[in-house]
C-alpha cells in the first residue's frame, strides 16, 4: 500500500508532529494556496537570501536555489510533489536548530513556525501545484501508484549517460512502462571489470535510479559515497563486494531504501548501527558477512517487521519482490 510505504521521517521532532495537528484540525478547508499561503512565507524568510536577483553583493542565489520564481524553485530540485519527506525545502526547515543544514540557518534567520512548516508539508503533500488552490479540475481522482509518485517532477535520464553505462556493461530497464523515468541497474556480465569509477559514472542518471544491483563488482567504501547520493533507491545488491562498515555510513540518507543485500561482505556488528537507521527497510541479507548473533537481533528489533536474514538465503531471484 502507497500509504504504509511513505517514509516516517526520524528528524520529525515534536514541533513538526505540533504542526500537523494544527493542520489536521482545519483539513477540510481548501487547499493551500501558492500565491496567498506560501510566497508570503518565502519572502519573509527565504528570499534574503534565495532570489534570482542579481545585486552587487551577491550575484548569486545562496545554494544556487533562486524561491522567488516558478522556474527557480523547479529547477532547484528542492521538491517531489506529493512527497514532502522528499523534498529538501520541507526537510531542511524541520531540522533541529542544532543541525547546520537548518533552514534559514541558525545564525541569520528566523526559524519557521509551526503553521508555516505545516503550509509548507501541505502545500507539497497536495501536489505543489503554483496556481490558484481549487483551480485543479473537479472530478474523480487517479489513484496513483508509487512509483508513479516517485516519479512526479522527473526527467527523462539523461541519454548520453544511459548510452556511456550500456557501453561499460551495464544493462539498463525501465522498472514498468508506466514509469520510463525511473531505471533498474545491472551490471550482469563483466561484473568483475566494475569498479568505483564505473560506479561514479552511474551519477549522470542518479536521480532515475531505484534499484541497483552491483553484486560480484569490485566496488568498495568509496564507490558507496556517490551511491549515497541515489535519492531515489529502493534497492541494494552488494553481494560478494569489498564495502565494509565504513562504506555503509554513506547510506544513511537513503531513506527509501527497502531491499538490501550484504551477503557475502566483511560487514559487522557496527556496520549495522548504519542500516538500522534505515527505518523503511523491509529486508536485509546478511549471510555469510561478519555480523554476530547478537547483531542481527539488535538489528532486527530496531527494524520492527523487516526481515532479517543471516543464515541462507537462495540467490534465484534478483530481487524478491514477492516477498516484501
Ligand atoms: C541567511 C541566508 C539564508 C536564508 C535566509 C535561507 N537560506 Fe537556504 N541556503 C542558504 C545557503 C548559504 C545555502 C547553501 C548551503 C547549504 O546547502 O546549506 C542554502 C541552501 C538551501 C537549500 C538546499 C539547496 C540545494 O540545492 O540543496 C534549500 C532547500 C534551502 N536553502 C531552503 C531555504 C528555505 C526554504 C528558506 C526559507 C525558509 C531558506 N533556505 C532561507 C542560505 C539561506
Amino acid at each position: 500500500m502507497f500509504l504504509s510505504r511513505i517514509p516516517q521521517p526520524f528528524v520529525l521532532s515534536r514541533l513538526a508532529a505540533f504542526a500537523c495537528a494544527l493542520v489536521a484540525a482545519p483539513a477540510a478547508r481548501a487547499a493551500v494556496d501558492f500565491e496567498k499561503n506560501i510566497v508570503p512565507i518565502l519572502k519573509a524568510k527565504c528570499y534574503d537570501c534565495h532570489t534570482g536577483k542579481k545585486t552587487e553583493a551577491d550575484k548569486k542565489p545562496k545554494g544556487g536555489l533562486a524561491l522567488d520564481s516558478t522556474s527557480g524553485i523547479l529547477s532547484g530540485n528542492v521538491i517531489e510533489a506529493g512527497n514532502p519527506d522528499e523534498s529538501s525545502l520541507y526537510t531542511r526547515v524541520i531540522l533541529p536548530q542544532s543541525d547546520d543544514d537548518v533552514m534559514p540557518p541558525k545564525k541569520d534567520g528566523t526559524p519557521l513556525t509551526p503553521v508555516e512548516i505545516a503550509a509548507f508539508k501541505e502545500w507539497i503533500a497536495e501536489g505543489a501545484h503554483f496556481g490558484k488552490a481549487g483551480s485543479a479540475p473537479a472530478g474523480p481522482v487517479k489513484q496513483m501508484t508509487l512509483d508513479e509518485v516517485k516519479a512526479m517532477g522527473l526527467k527523462e535520464p539523461n541519454p548520453d549517460g544511459v548510452r556511456a553505462l550500456t557501453d561499460l556493461g551495464a544493462t539498463i530497464t525501465a522498472i514498468s512502462v508506466t514509469t520510463p523515468q525511473l531505471l533498474a541497474v545491472e551490471f550482469i556480465s563483466g561484473a568483475s571489470l566494475i569498479g568505483d569509477d564505473e560506479v561514479k559514472q552511474l551519477m549522470s542518471i542518479a536521480p532515475n535510479v531505484v534499484e541497483l544491483n552491483l553484486a560480484r563488482t569490485n566496488v568498495t567504501d568509496e564507490g558507496l559515497k556517490a551511491v549515497g547520493a541515489f535519492a531515489r533507491l529502493t534497492k541494494l545488491n552488494l553481494n560478494n563486494t569489498k564495502i565494509t562498515d565504513a562504506g555503509l555510513e554513506h547510506l544513511v540518507g537513503l531513506t527509501g531504501l527497502d531491499w538490501l543485500n550484504l551477503y557475502g561482505t566483511s560487514v559487522s556488528d557496527s556496520g549495522l548501527a548504519s542500516i538500522a537507521k534505515l527505518r523503511n527497510l523491509k529486508a536485509v541479507y546478511l549471510w555469510n558477512s561478519k555480523v554476530s548473533d547478537e547483531g542481527v537481533a539488535k538489528l532486527q528489533k530496531a527494524l520492527g517487521s523487516a526481515k532479517v536474514v543471516d543464515k541462507v538465503w537462495s540467490e534465484s531471484s534478483r530481487f524478491d519482490l514477492e516477498d516484501l
